[in-house]
Formats: C-alpha cells, structure tokens, sequence
C-alpha cells in the first residue's frame, strides 16, 4: 500500500519534471515560419515589410500611390482632418485598394485639394440613411469581397434592409443604427479583434447603448431592460464566466436581421442549443396548444431575456410556471404537484450522495465506484428534468426510479467501503496485538535465556 504510494509519486514527478522540460523547449522553439508570412500587408503609404517574407498570392494590386486622399491626409496638421486616414491605417480596410473613394467618391489620383471637386461626385459627410448603400456597394459583391476574405458572407445589406432598424434607418431616423452606429466608420475592425464593439466579448455593451437607454426606447414603446435582465440571466452568467456556448444578445438576435423572432422562431432559436427539451416538447399536449393560443414554444415558461435557473418552475406555487396558466385545471394541477415532488425527491437524493461521497473522500477512503454512480446519478437527474418537457407522467416516473436505483447504488457502495475500512482496522489491530505479544514473549524468551546462562557460567 504505502510502497506503491511512493512508487507512484515517483512516476508522478518524473511525468511532471519531464512534462516542465518539454514545455520549456517548445516555448524556446522558433516561431513557425508561416507566422511571418501570414503577417498583414503594411498599410499604404507605408510600404515597409519585414525582409524577406513570402508575399501571399495576392491579384495584382493598383499604384500604391493612387490613394492620394490617404496620402495627403494622413500629412494634414489638422488633427481632425488627419484621423479619418489614421484611423483607416489600422482598420480591416487599410488595404490600399479599399480607398477613401468608395464613400467619399472625388479623384483618388489627384494629389490636390482638387480632389474634392464637386464635379467627380465628391461626398463631404455620407448621411445616415446614405450609409448603408456605401457599405453594401462592396459586401453585396462576392467576387470583390473573396479576393480579400473567402470566409465573409455577403448577405449584410439584404438582411439589415429586412430588419426594422434598416427600414427605420432608411427612412431617416437617426436613433435607428445604420452600419457605422456597429462598426464604426474609418476604424472598423474584424469581428474576431478583441477590441471591436461588434465583438462577441463586447457586443452587449455596444446594444445596451441604446437598448438599455430608456429615453432611446420610449419614442418606440420598447422596454429599456433586456441587457440587465440578460445579464442577471443563466445564459448571462455563464457568458461572463467565459462560456463559449452561452448565447449574448446575437445568440439570439441576428445582428443584420434585428428583428424580434417571433412566435414560430423562437423555438428554433432555443432549439439551436437545446434540442433535446424542444423534441420532447414536441411531443407533450403543451406543443400544440400554445401553438393555437399563438404563444411562443419556451418563453411562457422560461422567458426570453431573464432565462434563469429552473428549479422552481415545476409545482403549484405561485411563482411556479404552471400556477401562471392552471390555476383551476384540476388534472394539470395534480401532475404539476406530482413533477414537484419527483424532482425534489432526485435532487434531495443527489445531494445526500454528494455529500456522503465528499465525507468519505475527506476520510480517506477510496471509492471510485461510488463517484462514477454519483456522476451517473447527476447524468440521470439531468434527463428526468430533460422529461418534463413531456409531461408524461409514466415516464418521468421511470426516470425517478432509475435515478433512485443509481442513488442507492452509491449509497451500498459508500457503506461497503467504510465496512470495509473497519474490517482492515480491525485486522491491523489484530496483527499489532499479534506482533507485541510475540515481542513479549521473545523479550521473556531471552530473559530466561540469559538467566539460564548466567546460571551455568556460575
Ligand atoms: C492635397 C491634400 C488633399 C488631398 C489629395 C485630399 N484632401 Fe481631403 N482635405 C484636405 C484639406 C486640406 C481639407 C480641409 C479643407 C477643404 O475642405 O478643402 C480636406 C477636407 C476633406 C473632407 C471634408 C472634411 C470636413 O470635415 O469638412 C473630406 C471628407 C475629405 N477631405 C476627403 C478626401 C478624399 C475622399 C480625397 C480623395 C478623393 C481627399 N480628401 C483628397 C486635403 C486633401
Ligand atoms: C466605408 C465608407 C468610408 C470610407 C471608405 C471613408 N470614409 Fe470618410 N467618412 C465616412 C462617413 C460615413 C463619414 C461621416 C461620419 C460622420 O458623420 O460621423 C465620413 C467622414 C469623413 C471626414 C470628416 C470627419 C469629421 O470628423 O468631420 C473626413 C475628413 C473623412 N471622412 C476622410 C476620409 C478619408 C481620408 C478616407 C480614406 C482614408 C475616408 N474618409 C474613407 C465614410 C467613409
Ligand atoms: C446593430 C448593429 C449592427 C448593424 C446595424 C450592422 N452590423 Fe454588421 N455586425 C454586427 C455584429 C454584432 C457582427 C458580428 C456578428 C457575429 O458575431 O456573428 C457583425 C458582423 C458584420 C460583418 C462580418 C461578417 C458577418 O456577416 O458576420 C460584416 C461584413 C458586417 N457586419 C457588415 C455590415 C454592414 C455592411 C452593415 C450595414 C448594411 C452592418 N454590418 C450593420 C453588428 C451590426
Ligand atoms: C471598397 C469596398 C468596401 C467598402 C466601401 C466597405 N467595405 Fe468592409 N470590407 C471590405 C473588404 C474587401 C473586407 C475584407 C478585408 C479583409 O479581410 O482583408 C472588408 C471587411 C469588413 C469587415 C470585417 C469583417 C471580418 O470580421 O473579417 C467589416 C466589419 C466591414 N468590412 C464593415 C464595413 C462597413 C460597416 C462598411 C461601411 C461603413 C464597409 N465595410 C465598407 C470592403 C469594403
Ligand atoms: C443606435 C441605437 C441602437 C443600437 C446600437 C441597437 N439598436 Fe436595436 N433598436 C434601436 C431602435 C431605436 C429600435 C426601435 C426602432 C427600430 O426598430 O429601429 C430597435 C429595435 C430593435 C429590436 C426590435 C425589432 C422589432 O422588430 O421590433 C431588436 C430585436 C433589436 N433592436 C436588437 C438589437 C440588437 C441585438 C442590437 C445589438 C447588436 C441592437 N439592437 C443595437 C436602436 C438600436
Ligand atoms: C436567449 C435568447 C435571447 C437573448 C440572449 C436575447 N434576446 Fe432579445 N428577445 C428574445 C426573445 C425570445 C424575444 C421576444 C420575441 C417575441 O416575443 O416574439 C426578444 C425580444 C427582444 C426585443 C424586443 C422588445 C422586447 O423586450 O420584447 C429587444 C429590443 C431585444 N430582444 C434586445 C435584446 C438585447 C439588447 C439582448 C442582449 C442584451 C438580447 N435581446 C438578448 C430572445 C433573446
Ligand atoms: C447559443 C446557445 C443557446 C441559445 C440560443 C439558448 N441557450 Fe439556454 N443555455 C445555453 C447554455 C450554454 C446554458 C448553460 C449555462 C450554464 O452552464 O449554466 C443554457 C442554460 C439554459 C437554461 C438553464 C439550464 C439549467 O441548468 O438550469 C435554460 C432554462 C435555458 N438555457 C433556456 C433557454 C431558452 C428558453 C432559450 C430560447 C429563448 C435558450 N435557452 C437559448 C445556451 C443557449
Ligand atoms: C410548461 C412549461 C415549460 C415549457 C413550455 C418549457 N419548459 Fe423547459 N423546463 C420546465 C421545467 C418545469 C423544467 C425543470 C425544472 C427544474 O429543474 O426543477 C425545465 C427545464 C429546462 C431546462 C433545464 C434542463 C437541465 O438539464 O437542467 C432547459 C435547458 C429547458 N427547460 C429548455 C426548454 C426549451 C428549449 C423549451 C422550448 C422547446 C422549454 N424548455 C419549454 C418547464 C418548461
Ligand atoms: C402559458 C400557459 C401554460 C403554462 C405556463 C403551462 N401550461 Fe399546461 N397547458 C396549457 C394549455 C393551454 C393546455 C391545453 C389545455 C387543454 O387542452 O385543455 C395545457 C395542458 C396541460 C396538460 C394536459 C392536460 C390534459 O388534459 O391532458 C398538463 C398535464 C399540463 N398542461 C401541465 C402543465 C405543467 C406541469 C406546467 C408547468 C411546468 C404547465 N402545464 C404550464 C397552458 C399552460
């Protein structure tokens, strides 16, 4: 026991000592060539690039120097004059063939204030209900757009022409965004780039602006609380600590469409993540009864933005779900209280089991049968809440038996081991009263011997 202990120690630290070593090497290994390659064009007018490096296969770029609005801008001692062509030099359209031209039309190839000239169509500030064409004049093209970015979609201005903020916006109302209310005008930079306000990481903050501004909404009857309702929310909570999965105000809202999902998508939209509710659903008299009541699949019970942890939902209490709608119904009622009692009977269960096994991790013993049945316990609660959605009394009966079945399991499991540990006590006990007896009879044995030679040396 305790020999194989060290042995295992042993192999531990040489795993870990050896694991240190090779994690050191790699981070004094050279970067892989590919990085340098990989690097951004420069931006134009400032054509260095580091020696050496591959260009990538590029289609044949224009004269460098045709930009010359960017040029002389970004030499103009007017600070304001000069930040459209700063900004532009770090944005994801420095790309020299991405030019000022594309908005602000004029004569990119002019290196004169005449430039502007009015006659070329010179726009001094595209308005708000402008914006969209601008910016739609390049990303409705998918020929132009792939030879910079295969992966971008093209469907941007279709989609926000669709959503209400595009037609609010079209029709001039500048509290509606437009394109450069998301992503900025001169500096707008990729989603992926930590510090753009349309990136995941950051777009709650860029909605709320507006959607969690009161005076903004009232002017259309809209509430001001989804992005602090949203945060206080399971899915909120999870995103801030770092979930991946949990769906942000896009999640939900394509940010292009904007527009309210409407009764028959929400499903959809759930659905999306959590399929396994919505096909059980399906099956339950719920699914087709909202359906004709022209209520949405899940906000009646869960809601939409406040979404929050559901283990009050089932029963008959009065900020239950089902109180909301059954407040007379006798046969809804009684499965309501019946669901109750099935999941708070489970739950009381696995938390029992969690509690014997930590004691008896805490103590020593080691049992990882019991935490395997402790997990698969876990794993049975989840589908018997799964159940619900059925409202299928028989089966989410089943359900509970099994999951009881699994709670019981760990429970023998944990005794055995603690019955166990007793009996290796009392063995150990045994053999120290074995072993002190023979030491005394040994110490007796060599006493006498002693004695006797004593004895016969006299
Ligand atoms: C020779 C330098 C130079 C060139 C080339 C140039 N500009 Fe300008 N631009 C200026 C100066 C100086 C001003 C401010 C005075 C004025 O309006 O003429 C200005 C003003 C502007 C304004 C208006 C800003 C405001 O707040 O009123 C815009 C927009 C603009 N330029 C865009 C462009 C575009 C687009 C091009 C290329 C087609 C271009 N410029 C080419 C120097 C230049
Ligand atoms: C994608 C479209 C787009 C491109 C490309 C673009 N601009 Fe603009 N620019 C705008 C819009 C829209 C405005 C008006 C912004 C506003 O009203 O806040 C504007 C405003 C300006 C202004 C006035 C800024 C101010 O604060 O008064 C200047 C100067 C300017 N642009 C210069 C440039 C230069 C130089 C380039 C190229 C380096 C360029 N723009 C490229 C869309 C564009
Ligand atoms: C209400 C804010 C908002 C408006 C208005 C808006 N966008 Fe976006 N846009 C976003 C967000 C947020 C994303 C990131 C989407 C994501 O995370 O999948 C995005 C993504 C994009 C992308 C990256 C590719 C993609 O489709 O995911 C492009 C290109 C783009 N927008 C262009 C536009 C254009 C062009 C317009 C105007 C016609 C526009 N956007 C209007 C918020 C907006
Ligand atoms: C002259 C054409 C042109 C115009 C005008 C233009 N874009 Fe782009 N835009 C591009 C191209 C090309 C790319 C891809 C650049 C790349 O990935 O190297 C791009 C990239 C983007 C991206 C980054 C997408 C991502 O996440 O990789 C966004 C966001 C975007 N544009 C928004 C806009 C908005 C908003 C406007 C209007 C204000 C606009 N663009 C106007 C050509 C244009
Ligand atoms: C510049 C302010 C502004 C920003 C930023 C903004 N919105 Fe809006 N939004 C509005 C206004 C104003 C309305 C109501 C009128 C309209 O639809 O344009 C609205 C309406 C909506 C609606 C309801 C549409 C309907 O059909 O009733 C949804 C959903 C929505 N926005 C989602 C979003 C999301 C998601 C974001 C962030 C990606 C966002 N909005 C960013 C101003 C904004
Ligand atoms: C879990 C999905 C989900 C998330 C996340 C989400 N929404 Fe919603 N949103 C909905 C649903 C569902 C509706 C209501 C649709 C209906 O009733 O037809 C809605 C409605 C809205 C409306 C219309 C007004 C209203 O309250 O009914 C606005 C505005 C809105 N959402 C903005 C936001 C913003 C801003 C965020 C981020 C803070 C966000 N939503 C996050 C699902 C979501
Ligand atoms: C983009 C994915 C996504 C979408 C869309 C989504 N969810 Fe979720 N949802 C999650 C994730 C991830 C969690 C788990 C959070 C956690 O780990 O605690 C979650 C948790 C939940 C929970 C709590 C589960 C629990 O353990 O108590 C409920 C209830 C829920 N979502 C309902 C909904 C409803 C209703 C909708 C549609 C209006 C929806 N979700 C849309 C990803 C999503
Ligand atoms: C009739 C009310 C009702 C409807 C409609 C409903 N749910 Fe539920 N949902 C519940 C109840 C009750 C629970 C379990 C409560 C508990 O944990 O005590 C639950 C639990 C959940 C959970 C948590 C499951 C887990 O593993 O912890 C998710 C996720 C969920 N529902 C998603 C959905 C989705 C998606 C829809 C739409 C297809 C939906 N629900 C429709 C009442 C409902
Ligand atoms: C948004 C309102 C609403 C909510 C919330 C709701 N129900 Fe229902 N429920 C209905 C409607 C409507 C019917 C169909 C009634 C009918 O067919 O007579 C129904 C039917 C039922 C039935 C079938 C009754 C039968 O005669 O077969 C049961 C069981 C039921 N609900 C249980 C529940 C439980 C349990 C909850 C909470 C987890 C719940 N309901 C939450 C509206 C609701």
């Amino acid at each position: 026991m305790r020999s194989s202990e060290h042995t295992l120690l042993f192999a531990a630290s040489i795993a870990l000592a050896v694991g240190v070593a090779s994690s050191a090497s790699r981070a004094d290994a050279p970067p892989l060539p590919s990085a340098s390659a990989a690097a951004p064009p420069a931006a134009s007018g400032s054509a260095a690039k580091p020696a050496g490096s591959e260009e990538a296969p590029r289609p044949k770029r224009p004269e460098r120097d045709a930009n010359t609005c960017f040029t002389c801008h970004l030499s103009l001692p007017d600070a304001k004059l000069r930040k459209a062509a700063e900004e532009f030099s770090h944005s994801v359209h420095k790309d020299e063939r991405i030019g000022c031209v594309a908005c602000h039309k004029g004569n990119a190839s002019d290196p004169t204030v005449q430039a502007h000239d009015k006659t070329t169509g010179f726009i001094v500030r595209p308005t708000h209900a402008q914006v969209a064409a601008l910016c739609g004049g390049c990303h409705e093209d998918p020929t132009f757009v792939r030879r910079f970015n295969a992966r971008l979609g093209v469907d941007q201005r279709k989609l926000f022409e669709l959503s209400r903020h595009g037609k609010m916006a079209a029709a001039g109302d500048a509290a509606s965004p437009t394109c450069t209310n998301c992503h900025g005008v001169h500096g707008i930079l990729a989603v992926s780039s930590p510090n753009a306000e349309v990136n995941r990481r950051r777009v709650r903050d860029l909605c709320a602006k507006c959607h969690g501004n009161v005076e903004t909404m009232k002017p259309y009857g809209l509430a001001a609380t989804q992005p602090v309702a949203w945060s206080k929310s399971v899915h909120g909570k999870a995103f801030h600590e770092g979930s991946e999965q949990a769906p942000t105000c896009t999640g939900c809202h394509s940010p292009h469409a904007g527009t309210l999902p409407g009764t028959a998508s929400v499903a959809a939209l759930c659905d999306r993540c959590h399929q396994d509710e919505r096909e059980l659903f399906l099956k339950s008299p719920h699914s087709r009864a909202f359906r004709k009541l022209g209520l949405a699949d899940c906000v009646p019970c869960h809601g939409d933005h406040d979404v929050t942890r559901t283990s009050w939902l089932a029963g008959m209490t009065p900020d239950s779900a089902c109180a909301k709608c059954h407040s007379k119904d006798d046969k809804p009622k009684k499965v309501a209280e019946d669901i109750a009692v099935l999941l708070e009977d489970v739950q009381k269960a696995e938390h029992a089991a969690a509690v014997d096994l930590a004691e008896a991790k805490t103590a020593g013993l080691l049992v990882p049968d019991a935490s395997f049945a402790v997990d698969r316990l876990r794993t049975a609660k989840i589908r018997l809440i799964t159940t619900v959605h059925t409202l299928d009394m028989q089966q989410l009966g089943d359900d509970a038996n099994a999951a009881k079945m699994i709670a019981q399991e760990a429970r023998d499991l944990l005794t055995k081991a603690r019955r166990d540990r007793q009996v290796e006590r009392r063995g150990y006990f045994v053999a120290i009263g074995l072993a002190s007896l023979l030491l005394t009879l040994l110490v007796a044995k060599s006493i006498q011997l002693a004695r006797r030679r004593r004895r016969g040396e006299s």
